[in-house]
């Protein structure tokens, strides 16, 4: 254990260092090591970025029926997440309020009521006590619900925010990003399948590895069978192997503009990934190939389109949502994910894939298929986390300079630097 901890031990690591490690932070380079090694930066990102933000733990489709929960951990919280009898998707504290046993351990299932493993108290899916065995008289119930989460969906993409004071900025953002995701009508779809993914590096490590397609091209054979490698370029910076790329990427953008104007579905970009607490970005972008979904081809995965769609070449509409979010939506599919940090070195990534809700498995699509580029993509970034955990590790560590097409990984560290700073203002 000695042996282990010392490395992430060696420099930046005392609690008041924290600040001036966030003040010196250099714009346009990668962070010193200790953010992503520190024991006390890692309490530090779950108390100030995971439970003072919204972040996204869950889609409505894992909820469908009244009683369906997930549970959702985040460094020492737990959250459940349940569709109540009325239908609504709420989010509670996991700590029963009589001894404080977690209620629900499984990650998913089922119930009619909640009812804590320990001693019984039985609680409504809204939170509410209904009972507790053996209490005094006047014991008084409606003293002792489960705690309530602030939580959003935003057509069926369920954010959560642990903090009493949420920040009042999501319902703008989920207001703008809503005619983007509407076509796709994501309260009408199922899980086609779940994937977690445990990657062996920081979680902002494996947030910086989303935010770029510079190893694409090199890391990513799947992916870029219908993702243009030349994301993230600035037109006169496109290496000139690339070209051929980019002459594709111009002429089907053409064609999905005109698509989309012609069924009224916004495409522009929204890009405000810095200088609020929920940042985000929106696009709709065409896919290479046959352009209609992530596949080796580009075809679509699902014969059953979302929503009314009436086309299967809408490329995708991709969504980053700091801090821990994102997502692409495809006429035939969605895909979401969830980032969530289990500990300093370790990230659960978890991907859904969502279909039609009357997209029938084996007729209208093939979850083998369906999850093939992301599965092998996941798989390659977990990868590419734990070298350059491995690496950032490693004393001959120092920050690096980002290249431009990485501007959404500098945009993500200097967001992360912004709320840090702001949570350890006087
Ligand atoms: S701790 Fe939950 S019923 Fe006792
Ligand atoms: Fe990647």
């Amino acid at each position: 254990v000695t042996e282990l901890a010392e490395p992430t031990r060696r420099r930046g690591d005392l609690p008041e260092e924290v600040a001036s490690l966030v003040e010196r932070r250099v714009p346009g380079m990668t962070l010193e090591a200790p953010f992503h090694l520190s024991e006390e930066v890692f309490a530090l990102d779950v108390e100030a970025i995971f439970a003072r933000h919204w972040i996204f733990v869950a889609t409505e489709a894992e909820v469908p029926e009244a009683g369906d929960y997930v549970t959702i951990d985040v460094g020492p919280h737990s959250i459940i997440v349940v569709r109540d009898d009325d239908e609504q998707v709420r989010a509670l504290r996991n700590v029963c309020r009589h001894r404080g046993s977690r209620v629900l351990h499984e990650p998913r299932g089922s119930v009619g009521n909640i009812v804590c493993g320990y001693h019984q108290w039985t609680y409504a899916t809204d939170g509410t006590l209904l009972s507790a065995g053996q209490q005094r008289a006047g014991f008084d119930k409606s003293c002792y619900a489960l705690k309530q989460v602030a939580v959003r969906s935003v057509e069926g993409l369920v954010f959560v925010c642990l903090a009493a004071d949420p920040p009042e900025d999501f319902d703008d953002v989920a207001a703008r990003v809503r005619p983007y995701l509407a076509p796709h009508q994501l309260r009408r779809t199922k899980v086609a399948a779940q994937e977690d993914l445990v990657e062996d590096g920081n979680w902002k490590l494996v947030m910086e590895n989303n935010r770029e397609c510079y190893h694409c091209d090199a890391g990513h054979p799947e992916l870029t069978c219908t993702f243009f490698p030349t994301y993230g370029y600035e037109v006169d910076e496109i290496p000139t192997r690339l070209l051929p790329a980019h002459a594709r990427y111009v002429e089907a953008e053409a064609d999905l503009e005109r698509a989309c104007e012609e069924r009224g579905i916004p495409h522009e970009p929204i890009e405000e990934l810095t200088g609020r607490p929920t940042a985000f970005r929106v696009q709709r972008e065409a896919l290479d190939g046959a352009g209609e979904s992530y596949t080796r081809d580009g075809s679509a995965a699902s014969r059953r389109l979302l929503g009314d769609l009436d086309t299967p070449r809408l490329g995708r509409l991709s969504l980053h949502v700091q801090s821990n979010s994102w997502f692409h939506f495809c006429a035939d599919h969605a895909v979401a994910f969830s980032v969530l940090p289990l500990g300093v070195d370790r990230t659960l990534v978890r991907t859904t894939w969502l279909v039609h809700e009357d997209a029938v498995e084996g007729v209208d699509y093939d979850v083998a298929t369906l999850t093939d580029v992301w599965r092998h993509t996941n798989e390659q970034d977990g990868a590419f986390v734990a070298r350059a955990h491995a690496g950032v590790r490693d004393p001959a560590y120092e920050p690096g300079p980002y290249a431009p097409s990485e501007g959404q990984v500098d945009d993500f560290v200097t967001w992360y630097v912004e709320r840090m700073k702001e949570h350890l203002a006087p």
